[in-house]
Order: C-alpha cells, then sequence, then structure tokens
C-alpha cells in the first residue's frame, strides 16, 4: 500500500448492505486519511445508487479490473459464488483488501499466502461476534475446545434447507431446542448464513478441528445472539453478543458491519487500542 501524504483510494466491490454502509462512513469516520475512488456492483443500478448519496464525484466503474485500476485497498462486500476468484483477482493486482465475505476464505490457505506473496494486507473484520482479539492471542498457547452457540428467532429458519430436509416442524418448537450440533465444515454446508462468523473464529483460532458449532432457537428468542466458549491453556473465555439487524439488510447484523468501519480505521492508523 502507498502510504504517501495522499489519501489512501479505497475501491467498493459490491454496494449492497454493507458496502454501502462502508462508502458513506468513509467521508464521516476517516475523511483525512482516505476517500472512496471507485464503485463496482454486478448491478449496475446498486453502484449508480449509491454514487448519489456519497460526495465523491466520477467513481462508479463499469467493470472489477477498472475498479481494481481506480483504488489502493479493496473493501469486498459481495454476495457472489466466485468471491474467492474476486479476492484473489485484487490481491494479484498487488491491492490491500478488506474481506467481508470471510466465509470464501475458511478453505482459503492460498489465498492467505497469497497475499503474503504479493505484500499485501487482508484485513478480517471481526464481524458480529466479541472477542477475536482474545482468541488469536489464545492460540498462541495450545486450544483445547471452541464451542460457538448462535441462537435465533424462529422464523430466522423458515427458508432453511437443512430444517426442511430433516422435517423439523418449527412451529412446533416451544422451548430451546438443538438444530445443528457438528463441526464448523458441515455448519458452514447446512447454514451458510452462519459461514461467516463461523469461519472467523476458525481462522482467528487456526484451531478449524476443535471447533464445535451450535444452532439453537425457540420462540423465547427475539435476537440473533452468537456465544463462544474457548477453553486452553490460557484458561476459559466465555463472549456473547446479541445482534440488532442492520437496517438495511435484515439477513446482516449492525455489528459486523460497524466491525468492518472500525477495521477500516484501524488500518489507516487512527485507532489504536487493542490492534
Ligand atoms: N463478516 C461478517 O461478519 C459478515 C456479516 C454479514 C455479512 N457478511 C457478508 O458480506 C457480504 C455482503 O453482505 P451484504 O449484507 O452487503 O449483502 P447484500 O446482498 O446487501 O449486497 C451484496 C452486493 O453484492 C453485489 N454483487 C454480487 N455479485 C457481485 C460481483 N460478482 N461483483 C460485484 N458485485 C456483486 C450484489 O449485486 C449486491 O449489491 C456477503 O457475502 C455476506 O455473507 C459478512
Amino acid at each position: 500500500m502507498n502510504r504517501s501524504k495522499t489519501k489512501i483510494r479505497v475501491g467498493i466491490l459490491g454496494c449492497g448492505a454493507i458496502g454501502s454502509r462502508i462508502a458513506r462512513s468513509i467521508k464521516t469516520e476517516c475523511e483525512d486519511l482516505a476517500c472512496v475512488t471507485a464503485l463496482f456492483d454486478i448491478n449496475p443500478a446498486k453502484s449508480a445508487s449509491l454514487s448519489k448519496h456519497i460526495p465523491y464525484k466520477n467513481v462508479v466503474q463499469k467493470s472489477y479490473p477498472q475498479l481494481l485500476d481506480h483504488c489502493d485497498l479493496v473493501v469486498e462486500a459481495v454476495n457472489a459464488p466466485d468471491t474467492h476468484q474476486l479476492i484473489r483477482q485484487a490481491l494479484m493486482a498487488k491491492k490491500d483488501i478488506l474481506v467481508m465475505s470471510v466465509g470464501k476464505l475458511l478453505d482459503g490457505e492460498s489465498i492467505l499466502k497469497l497475499a503474503q506473496n504479493q505484500g499485501c494486507r487482508l484485513l478480517i473484520p471481526s464481524g458480529a461476534i466479541a472477542g477475536i482479539d482474545a482468541i488469536k492471542a489464545a492460540r498462541l498457547g495450545k486450544i483445547h475446545h471452541i464451542t460457538l452457540t448462535t441462537r435465533k428467532p424462529v422464523y430466522g429458519f423458515a427458508d432453511n434447507a437443512y430444517v426442511q430436509e430433516k422435517r423439523i416442524n418449527l412451529s412446533q418448537i416451544s422451548k430451546e431446542t438443538i438444530l445443528f450440533d457438528g463441526n464448523v465444515k458441515e455448519a458452514v454446508k447446512c447454514f451458510p448464513q452462519n459461514i461467516n462468523v463461523a469461519a472467523t473464529i476458525a481462522l482467528a483460532s487456526s484451531a478449524k478441528d476443535k471447533l464445535r458449532v451450535r444452532i439453537t432457537t425457540s420462540p423465547e428468542f427475539k435476537v440473533n445472539s452468537h456465544e463462544i466458549e474457548v477453553i486452553g491453556e490460557f484458561g476459559r473465555l466465555v463472549t456473547k453478543t446479541e445482534n440488532v439487524v442492520c437496517p438495511d439488510n435484515p439477513k446482516t447484523s449492525y455489528l459486523a458491519v460497524l466491525s468492518a468501519i472500525v477495521t477500516l480505521k484501524q488500518y489507516l492508523g487512527q485507532v489504536r487500542i487493542g490492534t
């Protein structure tokens, strides 16, 4: 990255809920150090619409390669089947990249290596969970077990293929009920919407094989929550977040968006505590 006196040029790949929020916050949160110089969305109406809500001119790009030509840092916020390839493309172009689709990195050893070889920074926000800093520290010793328990309201599973396949009758559930209990690989397959949280823990701990994922529901649950328990040489850690949804996309937790913005601020050197 070119850390000269000029501002860091940020390219937003994917102008949905997260990409839009980040683009808008660059003016308010990082004005002295960064500016948006490129927007690209596969749906041109999305980038055109976002461009009207940010104070930067002529930033809409016609293609991803064009976006890469116009930025120093890529913010990846797409919901694409080929996200893995998009991340690789940014690194091949020697761009730093903030990755929101963390689930795409789960089997991404080669991407981490590519970032290293290219001398690029690959930034992963903590997302909708707490304790990632401590998990990263804990991995320097031995980690024995990690359990992620995700609790969601019943309606959150209405269109889940795994629940339908297992013939779980959601309307019959009257108390906390375990829908899934297994490893991260299976969890990601059966509950793709839980993929980012589990993948973030797996990457931070470097202990994918020791991560157990439990997904439960109850009529009592009104918000999505994530509870993490880690047991290791360091002792025991328990964290829990109860997440409000992002006003722009009810499938995204607001904290996930805020964590992306603070990661960007850390990258720019604006936040020093805990970095
Ligand atoms: N890390 C976390 O904690 C966390 C939390 C929530 C969501 N996410 C992930 O962040 C990503 C974005 O989430 P969102 O809520 O903003 O989704 P969204 O659906 O609101 O927006 C995604 C945008 O990507 C665009 N897009 C799709 N394919 C594209 C391509 N090939 N090139 C350019 N644009 C493309 C879509 O048109 C859409 O505008 C998703 O992958 C989601 O899983 C991560």
